[in-house]
């Protein structure tokens, strides 16, 4: 998604491509993942400024993608730290796993499949819970925030970022790639009612006027 014609859905050039966003499947998704992990750099880079990793933080991407947040984070921790990325596609818990091998090896990465609606981690795992231009996609968000807050310790923090974000008035030029990708795109307020509804408070946003981008954190109610 890294130009202005993917970014808003309009002239979508290469729907076949596209629509790998959602759900990377085959050669395809293989590519786009490709794209994906260079597309959304500069907006993940701004987006993590706003959040403090430690070197033996617990940390779960939700939607891993090609895994180069999983990368970043794993460069940020050391032997007492962990990062697990978990995604529903095959083909993106296969380009995660060959990006992060190394750090597989040293046992501070682990990839898994499976769907953010039902994770196999038990309670209170995981110090922070990362999406990166993933929570369009997800079934049920409430229901989904409820797994995310199940996994998280007490006081942990979950953080989304995003390049779409839901303003009064302005959707129209989202209009073909919503379609294209069934996707649901978040207006702060919504993000903020989700999570105080799921077992967050200390909610905060930060926006990126010049390129629209919005990230939001809060943290599980001790
Ligand atoms: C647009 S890509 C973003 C990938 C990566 N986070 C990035 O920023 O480049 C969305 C990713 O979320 C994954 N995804 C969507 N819904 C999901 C769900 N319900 N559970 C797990 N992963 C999901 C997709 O398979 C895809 O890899």
């Amino acid at each position: 998604m890294s130009n202005d014609k993917v970014n808003t859905g309009h002239n979508i050039e290469d729907k076949e491509l596209i629509i790998n966003a959602r759900k990377p499947v085959g050669e395809l998704g293989n590519q786009i993942l490709d794209r994906m992990n260079k597309s959304h750099e500069n907006m993940a880079q701004w987006g993590v400024s706003h959040i403090e990793i430690k070197e033996d933080s617990k940390i779960l991407d939700v939607g891993c993608g090609g895994g180069r947040n999983i990368q970043r984070f794993a460069e940020q921790i050391s032997e007492n730290g962990r990062v697990v990325g978990i995604d529903y596609s095959d083909v993106s818990v296969e380009k995660s796993i060959e990006l992060n091998q190394e750090a597989m090896d040293r046992g501070i990465v682990n990839v898994l499949h499976c769907s953010v609606s039902e994770m196999p981690f038990f309670d209170e795992t995981f110090d922070i819970v990362t999406g990166f231009e993933t929570i369009y996609f997800w079934p049920d968000f409430i229901n989904d925030l409820k797994e995310v807050n199940r996994v998280l310790k007490k006081g942990g923090l979950v953080f989304f970022c995003n390049e779409a974000v839901y303003r009064e008035g302005e959707m129209e030029k989202y209009d073909d790639l919503v379609e294209l990708l069934d996707m649901k795109i978040y207006s702060e307020d919504v993000l903020r009612e989700s999570l105080e509804k799921t077992g967050f408070d200390d909610f905060k946003a930060y926006v990126n006027e010049e390129n629209d981008w919005i990230c939001v954190t809060a943290k599980k109610i001790q």
